[in-house]
């Protein structure tokens, strides 16, 4: 199993070139299922999870060519409309090929995800809202069985609660149903906009983009097109707290500043001077300890889930002390014991972490336990006195691209050992 070991004490400084992002490169791929005739995705990250979903979408018999960045599909050889649970429980937004299965074919039959170590993450709101729309719902053997007579039937649906993966598959059904459909309380993360983006491009109407309501009139049929993935911001926000952490000066280039400005928010309370550019950000620690700072995790814009591992991990040798809330996910401290091995000072109480920041953190053997938690683990291991050893970093493989690469080039003393 690789590890990573990693030699703490370097600023880190240089520029860093961000991937598309892992959480809109998913539900486009699904997308792809909608087109009739060829699609191709542009600047497709290749990640762990990308190729899992490429795997099981070929999987359904339609051809998937996927080569460096790009992927192109041909839905005219699908074959079939199962989404196994071999693959399914290794990758949990397959759950994603629900939706436009069963609005351009109407049945699917998708193994149920499991849960994570973050959480229980149920997708009881998909398969209500999908029902909405007129769907036959049953689960058997940890399986959905989903069917429809006919089309799908526009309806007004609205989440009980903010939900990425719900409103991505209800949108995916919606733009193939007969009538119009209203999605309240929808979840507004620029990976759904990004998703609506290339649905439009295809031939889909919508209208609301960017807001918590989104309406869809329903069409025949969606054609292919030619699409790019949106920058990762929350690739560009852990690069940019590997500056924080370390003291130093990265600027990430092919990004967004306005798809993570509430990071950003924070980064510039801690202390740091931030640039933005049109497609490129860059954080000057100023080689100064970063001031403690308190935040709570909240669906976008506010503050993003899955960068709360990343600001613990700066936080914890941060200045003061400060207080952080984890409103998402009900178990996303994993890091949290981890940390603490390596001398940080955090006291969890419930869904509240108050990290005390300290001077100097030690090397210890530690172990991922989930993607994002990783990331922390390796910023805590940049600045840690000694070699760090991460165990487990297969975690990390899902959602990083050519890490290692990219925190060399900045000058990171890392290596992938087995
Ligand atoms: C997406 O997961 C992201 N994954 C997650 O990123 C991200 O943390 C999350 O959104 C929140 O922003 C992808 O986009 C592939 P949710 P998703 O449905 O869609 C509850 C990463 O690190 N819920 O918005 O699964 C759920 O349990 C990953 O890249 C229900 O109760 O998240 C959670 O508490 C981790 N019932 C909350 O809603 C449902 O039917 C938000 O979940 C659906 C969700």
């Amino acid at each position: 199993m690789d590890k990573f070991l990693i030699t703490g004490g370097v600023k880190l400084e240089g520029e860093v070139r961000i991937s598309g992002a892992k959480n809109a490169a998913l539900p486009l791929l699904a997308a792809m299922i909608l087109a009739d005739s060829p699609i191709t995705l542009n600047n497709v990250p290749n990640l762990k999870d990308v190729n899992t979903l490429v795997k099981l979408i070929a999987g359904l018999g339609i051809t998937m060519d996927y080569e460096g960045e790009t992927v192109k599909a041909d839905t005219s050889t699908l074959s079939n409309q199962f989404a196994p649970y071999e693959l399914v429980k290794t990758m949990r937004a397959s759950i994603l090929v629900l939706g436009p299965l069963l609005a351009r074919y109407g049945n699917a039959q998708v193994s149920l995800p499991g849960g994570c170590a973050i959480g229980s993450r149920p997708v009881d709101q998909h398969l209500k809202a999908l029902e909405a729309l007129g769907a036959h719902i049953e689960v058997e053997n940890g399986y959905v069985h989903a069917t429809v007579d006919g089309r799908l039937k526009g309806a007004d649906i609205t989440f009980d609660m903010v939900t990425v993966g719900g409103t991505e598959n209800i949108l995916m059904a919606a733009v193939l149903a007969e009538g119009t459909t209203t999605i309240r309380n929808a979840a507004r993360e620029p990976e759904i906009t990004d998703l609506a983006q290339m649905l439009i491009e295809m031939g889909a109407k919508i209208e609301g983009l960017d807001t918590d309501t989104l309406v869809v009139t329903g069409v025949e049929s969606l054609h292919g097109c030619e699409y790019s993935v949106v920058a990762d911001r929350i690739e560009t926000g852990s690069y940019l707290a590997a500056a924080a952490i370390t003291g130093g000066r990265v600027k990430t280039t092919h990004t967004d500043p306005s798809l993570l400005e509430s990071v950003l928010d924070k980064f510039e309370e801690m202390g740091a001077e931030v640039t933005r550019g049109e497609d490129w950000i860059e954080l000057d620690m100023m080689g100064k300890r970063p001031k403690a700072v308190s935040f709570r995790t909240l669906p976008h814009p506010e503050f993003p889930t899955d960068m709360q591992a990343q600001l613990m991990a700066v936080n914890v040798i941060g200045r003061g002390f400060a207080t952080i809330s984890e409103t998402i996910f009900e178990n996303r401290f994993m890091h949290v014991p981890e940390l603490s091995r390596m001398g940080a000072n955090i006291q969890v109480e419930g869904n509240d972490a108050i990290v005390t920041g300290v001077e100097k953190l030690q090397a210890a053997p530690v172990m991922a336990t989930d993607l994002r938690a990783s990331f922390s683990l390796v910023l805590a291991a940049l600045v840690a006195e000694g070699d760090t050893l991460i165990d487990r970093i297969y975690h990390i493989d899902r959602g990083y691209e050519n890490i290692e690469a990219k925190l060399q080039s900045l000058g990171a003393k890392i290596k992938r050992v087995s």
